[in-house]
């Protein structure tokens, strides 16, 4: 009886507070996608598990939400540090975080930008760069393995004299050939794209296959295999005042490529990179891209044609402070998110039920602003668990990935 009417007090105050916010905030004639997920009943029939206080704690969700995606799009600074949120009402079992190599173990200084791909049942590999610090002439890709319950040391898989090595991609082909992509090149905006394959779980590689001009590869995120057999890339530029995406495609596995795009944000000279693709529930290819500060937000586009037209990317409600981004569409239809909101300092998990129109923040991996949590990298495992690699302060001695399982699969 009383919980009853603390309900209805508390969705009056909700109603109230959501058209303040409404007036105050959110009509950024840019949005387009970004429609509120207060008009989502089936937000709360999907968990089964859900109580009234889960209830209670779901519209704390959406105030707070609100306030973080605010103040991460027009004010970083004094933007609330952390929430009273409730943070796990999606998660399931034990949440697993451990860093790959002990603190001071590695033979380099700095680590960044990790990918994770399972091998087979509770067999992992992640790779990521590391050397002395971005960009420097030492900077090598490095993989290490995950088996019988513990990772193993890190070993070089490429490198190349005197020149960086950046942002690898790790994938496996139906087939069990494992994909390894990676950029080499002196600075960002004059790298290119090579690849190695393994068909050994990763124990050896092929030597290094150059892509042809122009063809970077996966740039940061993992690709999606289509049905029709093509691997699609996400992929991106950022050249002189001109950032932007492509959507690179393979339909033998990295030999041939086709590239679509561009894909940006109108009259945003410096507009929106790394790309994740995957496909919506009703067919269609979307990306979600990380996006320059003058945007601020996690952008979307859209294709209708199996990925060759693109749409402008639009701002979706989520914030990014220029911050790289990764997901994937899990199993029951979910689509997850790992993203940074108001800095480097605090990642957290977004769901959406609608392929991206509208978000749920679900979780806070970590919110530290004096560090860096940085370039999530998402799988779900064949076991349905939810992975998620991601820097670890890379500015210190020691990079660290943690590692963190989140059972997804209460959803039959
Ligand atoms: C797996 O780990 C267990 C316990 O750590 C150890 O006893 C066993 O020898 C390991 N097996 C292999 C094949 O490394
Ligand atoms: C984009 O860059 C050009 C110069 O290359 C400049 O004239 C234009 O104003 C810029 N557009 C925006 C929206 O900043
Ligand atoms: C959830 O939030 C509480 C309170 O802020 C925090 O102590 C806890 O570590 C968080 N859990 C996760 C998994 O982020
Ligand atoms: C994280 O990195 C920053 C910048 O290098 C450093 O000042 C800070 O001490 C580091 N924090 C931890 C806990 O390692």
């Amino acid at each position: 009886m009383g919980g009853s009417i603390v309900l209805v007090l508390l969705l009056s105050l909700f109603l109230l507070l959501f058209s303040v916010f409404n007036v105050s905030d959110f009509h950024d004639p840019l949005s387009e996608f970004g429609s509120s997920f207060s008009s989502n009943p089936q937000f709360f029939s999907l968990n089964p598990t859900l109580h009234n206080h889960h209830l209670l704690n779901s519209f704390q969700d959406l105030f707070t939400r609100k306030l973080v995606a605010y103040a991460g799009t027009n004010n970083g600074n004094s933007a609330p540090k952390s929430s009273n949120m409730r943070n796990d009402s999606y998660i399931e079992g034990p949440l697993v975080e451990e860093l790959t190599f002990p603190a001071n173990s590695a033979p380099f200084n700095s680590c960044h930008a990790s990918t994770i791909v399972e091998v087979e049942k509770d067999h992992f590999l992640v790779a990521y760069f590391g050397g002395s610090l971005e960009g420097a002439p030492d900077v090598k890709i490095w993989l290490q393995r995950y088996k019988n319950g513990s990772w193993q040391s890190p070993i070089v898989v490429d490198e190349q004299e005197d020149v960086p090595l950046w942002n690898p991609v790790l994938f496996k082909l139906p087939s069990d050939e494992l994909l390894l992509f990676y950029k080499i090149g002196p600075e960002v905006q004059k790298w290119s794209g090579c690849m190695k394959r393994s068909n050994d779980k990763g124990i050896t590689w092929t030597d290094r296959e150059q892509l042809p001009p122009g063809i970077l590869g996966p740039i940061k995120n993992k690709p999606i295999l289509l049905e029709n057999g093509l691997l699609l890339c996400g992929s991106s530029v950022e050249s002189w005042n001109s950032w932007g995406s492509w959507v690179e495609v393979t339909a033998d596995f990295g030999m041939s490529w086709r590239k679509y795009g561009p894909i940006y944000v109108p009259n945003e000279n410096i507009s929106v990179i790394q790309p994740v693709p995957y496909q919506t529930t009703k067919g269609t290819l979307r990306v979600l891209l990380r996006s320059f500060e003058d945007i601020g937000r996690v952008c979307m586009s859209e294709s209708h044609d199996g990925g060759q037209s693109w749409g402008y990317a639009k701002p979706t409600e989520l914030p990014n402070p220029n911050s790289g981004i990764d997901g994937v569409k899990l199993r029951d239809g979910r689509f997850l998110l790992a993203y940074n909101t108001i800095s480097r300092g605090v990642l957290k998990v977004a769901l959406s039920m609608d392929d991206g129109d509208s978000w749920l923040d679900v979780l806070t991996l970590e919110d530290n602003l004096e560090m860096e949590f940085s370039y999530p990298a998402v799988i779900q495992a064949s076991d349905g668990l939810v992975h998620i690699t991601y820097t670890y302060n890379r500015t210190q001695i020691k990079v660290k990935t943690k590692f963190l399982m989140l059972n997804m699969l209460s959803k039959k």
